[in-house]
This record gives C-alpha cells, sequence and structure tokens, in this order.
C-alpha cells in the first residue's frame, strides 16, 4: 500500500474515501454543505463517536470524494496519537475489502502535527496485515486498497515526510514481526529464522553471525544447548550487529535479546494439547528483536546496537532434558532443571552472559515468557522488570511514546528464594507463586550487574480473537518501543560488562 502526504483543499480531493476522525462530544465541523447530513448522523444516533464504528456518506455535497466516511474515536479528550493509530487501523481494516482503493484522512485538529501523521501512516499499514499467507482463497477484495493519503497544510512538509517515512519503516518491520510470529514450526525452525535474519542483514546492511551447536558447546551454552538437545532441528544463536558509521570511541551499546523458541511442546514437562498449537509464537520476542533491528538499520541511530536471538525447539524424546539434569551456564552458574517447560529463561540466561561478553552495556530482553504474566495483567499490558530504575524508565517512557502498554512488575530479592535448591546454584523454577516475577528474577542473576530490563510478552504477543483494528493472531509487539529506544539517549550504565 502507498503511503503519501497531500497538500489539497479538503472539497477537491478525489478519493475513494475521505476518513474524518468523528468523536462522541458532538459532529465534526467540516464547514461544507455535506454538513447536515454529518449533523443528521449523530442527530439520530445512527452514529455516536464510538470508538471504532463507521458511518458513511456517500455522494457528499460539495465534495469531490465518493464517500465521507467517520470513524469513531470515543471521546475527543481521551484522543491522542495511540487513539490515532488504532483509529486508522481500524478503518483500514474495516474498508480494504470494499470496492475502495485510495483513502485520504483529515485529521482537524491533529492536521500538521508530526506526530499524528506518523501514528496515522503505522495505523494503515498495520491494520492492512492479514495473516493469511497460506490460504489458497484469500478474499480477493482484500488486496484492492492501494494508497493511504493524509491531509496537510501547505509548508512544514519536510518534516511531515520524515514522520510518514518513520511510521512506514517501523510499521513494515512490526508486520514482518508478525509475519514471522505467524508462521508454523514445521516451516520456521531455528535455522529458518536464522535464514530469515541472514537475509534480512543483506539486504539492510548488517552484519550476521550465526552460532551452530558445535561452537555453543565450545563456549558452554549448556544451558541453551540443554533446552535444544530433545529436538531434532539444531539450535543457533543468532547475531546481528548495527554499527555506527564514525562513532566517537566510547559510547554505550545496546545489547537487545529475544526468545526464540520456534515450538514449545514443554519437553518432557509436556504441555496439555489444548492450544499447544499456540506456542509456535514463542519465538516472538526473537521476531520483535530482528524487526528492530531492520527498521535500526535504516534509521542509523548513533550507538552500536547488538541483537542476540537463541532459537530453539523444546521438544521431548530420547535425547530430551529430563526434569532434574543440572546443566552449567556460560556464566558458570549451574541450573536444576526441574521442569523443563520453564525453557525460555534457560536460553536467555547464555544468551545475556554472551550479550555481557560483547560489551553491551544496556540489555532488554523480551520473551512470551510466562503463563503468570497473563494471570497477572491478561492481554493489555506485558509485564517489565528490571535492576536498573534509570533503565527501567528509560524503556518504558519509549514505549508510552510510541502506544505500547508495558506495566512495571517488582523484582525484590524475597523472589529469589523459591529459586533456591540444595543441588545447584539455581532452580529454573519455584512453586506456583508470583510465577512472572521468579521467572524475570531468575534471568536476572545473569544479567547483575548491567542494567537490564526484560519485558515478559506472553500475553499481549498473539490475539487470541480479532479487534476492530487488528485479525487474531501476531501482534508484534515491541518493535516499536525497539525502535524507539535505540534512538533515545541511554542514561549511563554504572555496571561494567561481565
Ligand atoms: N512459552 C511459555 C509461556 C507462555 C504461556 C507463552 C502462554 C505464551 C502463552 C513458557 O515457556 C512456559 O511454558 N512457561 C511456563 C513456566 C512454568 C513451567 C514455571 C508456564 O508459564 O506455565
Ligand atoms: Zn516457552
Ligand atoms: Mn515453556
Amino acid at each position: 500500500m502507498q503511503l503519501e502526504l497531500i497538500v489539497e483543499p479538503l472539497a477537491e480531493l478525489r478519493v475513494d474515501a475521505l476518513l474524518i476522525p468523528a468523536f462522541e462530544d458532538g459532529p465534526p465541523k467540516l464547514d461544507l454543505p455535506a454538513q447536515p447530513r454529518i449533523d443528521e448522523l449523530y442527530a439520530v444516533g445512527e452514529f455516536t463517536g464510538e470508538r471504532f464504528s463507521l458511518a458513511r456518506l456517500h455522494s457528499p455535497e460539495g465534495l469531490n470524494a465518493r464517500r465521507l466516511i467517520l470513524i469513531g474515536c470515543g471521546k475527543r479528550a481521551d484522543f491522542d496519537a495511540a487513539q490515532l493509530r488504532l483509529a486508522s487501523a481500524a478503518a483500514v481494516r474495516s474498508l480494504k475489502s470494499k470496492a475502495i482503493k485510495r483513502i485520504a484522512l483529515w485529521m482537524g485538529g491533529g492536521l500538521g502535527q508530526a506526530a499524528w501523521v506518523r501514528a496515522a501512516a503505522e495505523g494503515a499499514l498495520l491494520g492492512a496485515y492479514e495473516p493469511d499467507r497460506y490460504r489458497t482463497d484469500p478474499k480477493k477484495e482484500d488486496s484492492r486498497l492501494e494508497g493511504f493519503a493524509v491531509l496537510v497544510p501547505d509548508g512544514a512538509t519536510a518534516e511531515l515526510e520524515a514522520a510518514l517515512a518513520r511510521g512506514r519503516l517501523v510499521a513494515e518491520a512490526q508486520n514482518w514481526a508478525r509475519e514471522l510470529a505467524a508462521e508454523p514450526a514445521n516451516r520456521l525452525t531455528p535455522t529458518a529464522l536464522a535464514e530469515a535474519a541472514l537475509a534480512m542483514a543483506e539486504e539492510r546492511g548488517l552484519a550476521c553471525e550465526i552460532l551452530d551447536r558445535e561452537r555453543m558447546r565450545q563456549l558452554g551454552m549448556g544451558a541453551l544447548l540443554g533446552v535444544a538437545q530433545g529436538s531434532a532441528e539444531p539450535p543457533v544463536l543468532i547475531l546481528v550487529r548495527y554499527r555506527p558509521t564514525g562513532a566517537p570511541a566510547p559510547t554505550p551499546h545496546l545489547g537487545l535479546l529475544g526468545k526464540g523458541v520456534t515450538f514449545d511442546t514443554g519437553g518432557i514437562s509436556l504441555k496439555p494439547s489444548e492450544k499447544m498449537d499456540q506456542m509456535r509464537y514463542d519465538m516472538a520476542g526473537g521476531a520483535a528483536v530482528l524487526a528492530a533491528m531492520r527498521a535500526i538499520a535504516e534509521l542509523r541511530p548513533p550507538l552500536p546496537v547488538t541483537a542476540l536471538v537463541p532459537a530453539v525447539e523444546n521438544m521431548p524424546g530420547p535425547r530430551a532434558q529430563r526434569p532434574g539434569d543440572i546443566v552449567t551456564t556460560l556464566s558458570g552458574k549451574t541450573v536444576e532443571v526441574l521442569n523443563t517447560d520453564a525453557e525460555g529463561r534457560l536460553i536467555l540466561a547464555d544468551a545475556i552472559t554472551y550479550a555481557r561478553r560483547l560489551g553491551c552495556t544496556h540489555l532488554v530482553d523480551l520473551a512470551t515468557l510466562t503463563g503468570a504474566i497473563v494471570v497477572a495483567l491478561g492481554h493489555v499490558y506485558a509485564g517489565a522488570f528490571g535492576n536498573d530504575p534509570a533503565w527501567l524508565d528509560c524503556v518504558l517512557a519509549a514505549a508510552r511514546s510510541v502506544g505500547e502498554r508495558l506495566w512495571p512488575m517488582p523484582l525484590d530479592e524475597e523472589y529469589l528464594e523459591p529459586l533456591k535448591t540444595p543441588f545447584a546454584d539455581l532452580a529454573n523454577v519455584g512453586p506456583r507463586a508470583a510465577g512472572a516475577i521468579t521467572a524475570a528474577r531468575f534471568i536476572r542473576e545473569f544479567a547483575d550487574p548491567v542494567p537490564w530490563v526484560h519485558l515478559d510478552i506472553a500475553g499481549t504477543a498473539w490475539l487470541e480473537e480479532a479487534k476492530p483494528f487488528m485479525p487474531k493472531g501476531p501482534t508484534g509487539i515491541g518493535v516499536r518501543t525497539l525502535v524507539e529506544l535505540a534512538l533515545a539517549p541511554l542514561p549511563p550504565a554504572p555496571g561494567a560488562a561481565g
């Protein structure tokens, strides 16, 4: 789909649909001959401005547009760029299957603001995504939408063009993360994920290195290898490096880590079969990290960024690790694997230690880590954990500014208690209580003292039921936050690399 800015009087626009955000507070004032018909829609209660509802007027008086479409945006006071992103996505999602090729969005009061242009552009592309690549009967109408234009005032267009371009870049990256997460596990093996990363890096001019099983054995990544050993698919550790050109010597070095379990059966601690199909998105964190790198390559922030995606398949079988096995992690710490289904923290432990060896000064990991975070926060917020308040604040601020919802969670010393075992340095699980927190606390053991944030996206990476602005399936959560973070100034790192 083409995205563009247009500078043209409202009345003269020749598009199939002129899209107007409309609020519960009363009809939008367009100062056009069609105004009485808009007022009428409100007066008879046919349209109330309810979020994501649509009303259509065909051949509106005084306009060259074929249709005028109101998109409900709720209360004006609650409306912000994040709401606009959703409204734009909902409109595209609803209109793309209709006989509409070109849409133009008129933003009234938000006209000419870069943040709004960007949000509208992101919404349009995100709303166009469908996880239907394996359907041989894709609804043909779905491909009709060709262009989405944002009306802007004359002048100030360079800044707005940049905002539009940024929106396109980030949303395309996010849609790529969604494509990867939607891939079934028979097609997207760890090796296939590595190939996707290599192809992306090649295309975007990034360095990419794949550590294979042999290399990981030499290094001593016992936790990662333990998880992988039950599968016929070999594990990989995917490294993607972005380096700024001509950076002054000591800069912070951002490390982005993503859980890349291409399928999680639970291993010998086998999961119930109900909803096990969903465990193909257990690499959504890894996908988000790779997708963020794809955008970062174009946006060229002034600091080095290294992505690390440990990718494995967690399977039961004659070679699988057993509950009670004790593995030695890359850090040297030993772990008693009491539950083979708590595999994400094991692979992340080794990847984090490796990130520190590579000199990363600030770490963020994204992982579909626990069912417990779904119990705590549902499908609305992802959980955010950290060992450094300034760094956690930085990640929270980045998320807020791009409309991704993170909720800070506690991580006190007491949460380490349940992971103590007489047989090794750490157990990989404790009792049920505070499961999302003890999981994060486990990972923290490998990150300290390097500033680190962990995002548990188990509840937010996959939509179980379609919403007006998004189909059932992968959400691409985290991509926007990571890209924003790479462009933000990082707080100083107190801890040295380990
Ligand atoms: N991948 C799962 C977590 C998950 C659950 C992701 C639901 C998405 C939706 C993770 O590897 C896992 O199995 N966690 C266990 C941990 C438990 C064994 C301590 C869980 O949450 O049940
Ligand atoms: Zn898992
Ligand atoms: Mn698991």
